[in-house]
Formats: structure tokens, C-alpha cells, sequence
């Protein structure tokens, strides 16, 4: 049976864009795959606990030494790798805040590296490449090639570094200049910001058209 794990980290609720996309992602794959099942995270409404000095000592220790702070903090480890384990595929929404990924997003991926779960410590392979991610990003701003704050971006670039240990590789789809339509000194830039927006619903619906077709 394809499972899906849809996880959003928008902190702006029904406001949210990256909400808006991955939930059109969502229906898209469940419309590809009939009796696929679903599970669902919200880090906006509920974040992780970040990894702590007991999560980073569990990571050093066999599980049979654990005290009680590290076997509780392993078992969140355990349980979110056999998530992304349970997955064919990985939704991920992913806005930009203060020029970053939402820390809600850094702690997940904090508390995904774990040796022998997500990759293996004597060869260093990751462990959960086996599926597919795909990004739903969203950012208030432009920040492509020859634009005044190009490279200022730096939830894009650092995700695919922050996962490189698990064997994961994200396929990005985002949506730019989400604040032209409400902050006024952007209004010159709504168009591009609805072609971007286009583009990216596009790309969305194209993700599992020859899954939908065989099935
Ligand atoms: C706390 C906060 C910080 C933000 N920081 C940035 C920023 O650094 N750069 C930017 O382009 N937009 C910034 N924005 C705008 C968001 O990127 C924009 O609203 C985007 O649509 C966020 O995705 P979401 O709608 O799914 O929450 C920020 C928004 C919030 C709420």
C-alpha cells in the first residue's frame, strides 16, 4: 500500500502558501495512488522538542545505557525515522522565515540523523534514500539570480546539506514574492508572483500524472 507523509511547518495557518501548495500536492498523490494511505505532521501547531544534550548523548551510547532523558529522546528519533521509512513518498512544506528554514524544520532533521537508523556509521551510507521528497517552499521575497538579495536564501540550499546523511535528496518546487499581493511597496512584482505561484501549481500537478495513468 504507497504511503505518503505530508509534513507542514508553516507558522501562518490558512494564511500559509506552502500549506496551499502541499495540501493540492497531497490530493494530487492520493488521486495517483486509490487506497494510499497518509500521514500527517504540523510542526506550525506542533513542533518537535529540539535535539538536546540527552538526544546528542543517546547518538554516543548503545540504547541498553540510556538513561531515562536519552531512551525518551531515541524513541522520538526512532519513531520519526520509521515515519520517513513507512514513506514511498515525502511531502515537505518548507516558507522562508528570517532568511532560514523554520527551525521546527532544522529540529526535524536534527533529530533524523541517527547512526543506524538513518544512515550506517561504519560506511556512512543513508539509510532513507529509498523514497521520494519533494519541497514545498514559499518566501516572501525574490531571490534568484541578479536580484539585490540573491543568495540571501538559505533554507533552499541548506536543506539538501542538512539531509545528505540520510540518503534523502529533495526535489524543490516553490512559489516566490508571496508578500507582493499584501505588502504595497511590492505591488510592481504581484505579477511575477502569480506566474511563480502558477508555475508552481503546475509542476505540482505534473508530479504523479503517469502514476495516476497506470494505476
Ligand atoms: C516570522 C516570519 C519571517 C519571515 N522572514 C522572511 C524572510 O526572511 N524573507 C522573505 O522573503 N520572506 C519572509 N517572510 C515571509 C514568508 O516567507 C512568506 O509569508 C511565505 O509565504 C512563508 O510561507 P508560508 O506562507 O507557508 O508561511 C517571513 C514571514 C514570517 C511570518
Amino acid at each position: 500500500m504507497p504511503h505518503l507523509l505530508h509534513i507542514d511547518s508553516s507558522i501562518r495557518g490558512e494564511q500559509s502558501v506552502s500549506r496551499r501548495l502541499t495540501a493540492r500536492a497531497a490530493a494530487s498523490w492520493r488521486a495517483a495512488h486509490p487506497g494510499g494511505t497518509v500521514t500527517y505532521r504540523n510542526f506550525g501547531t506542533e513542533p518537535l522538542p529540539h535535539l538536546d544534550e540527552a538526544g546528542a548523548q543517546a547518538r554516543l551510547l548503545p540504547a541498553d545505557q540510556h538513561t531515562p532523558e536519552q531512551r525518551r529522546s531515541w524513541a522520538l528519533t526512532e519513531e520519526l525515522v520509521a515515519e520517513v521509512k513507512r514513506a514511498d513518498t515525502v511531502l515537505l512544506g518548507l516558507p522562508l522565515y528570517n532568511y532560514g528554514a523554520p527551525s521546527s524544520v532544522k529540529t526535524w532533521v536534527d533529530l533524523l540523523i541517527a547512526p543506524g537508523l538513518s544512515y550506517d556509521p561504519a560506511t556512512g551510507a543513508g539509510l532513507l534514500g529509498d523514497r521520494e521528497l519533494i519541497v514545498l517552499a514559499s518566501r516572501g521575497g525574490g531571490y534568484g539570480a541578479g536580484t539585490p538579495r540573491e543568495g540571501w536564501d538559505h533554507a533552499e540550499p541548506w536543506l539538501p546539506h542538512g539531509l545528505s546523511q540520510t540518503g534523502m535528496r529533495p526535489r524543490f518546487i516553490a512559489a516566490e514574492l508571496t508578500l507582493a499581493p499584501v505588502v504595497p511597496a511590492m505591488a510592481e512584482l504581484v505579477s511575477l508572483h502569480q506566474e511563480s505561484l502558477a508555475a508552481a501549481e503546475r509542476a505540482i500537478d505534473e508530479l504523479w500524472v503517469s502514476a495516476g495513468a497506470a494505476a
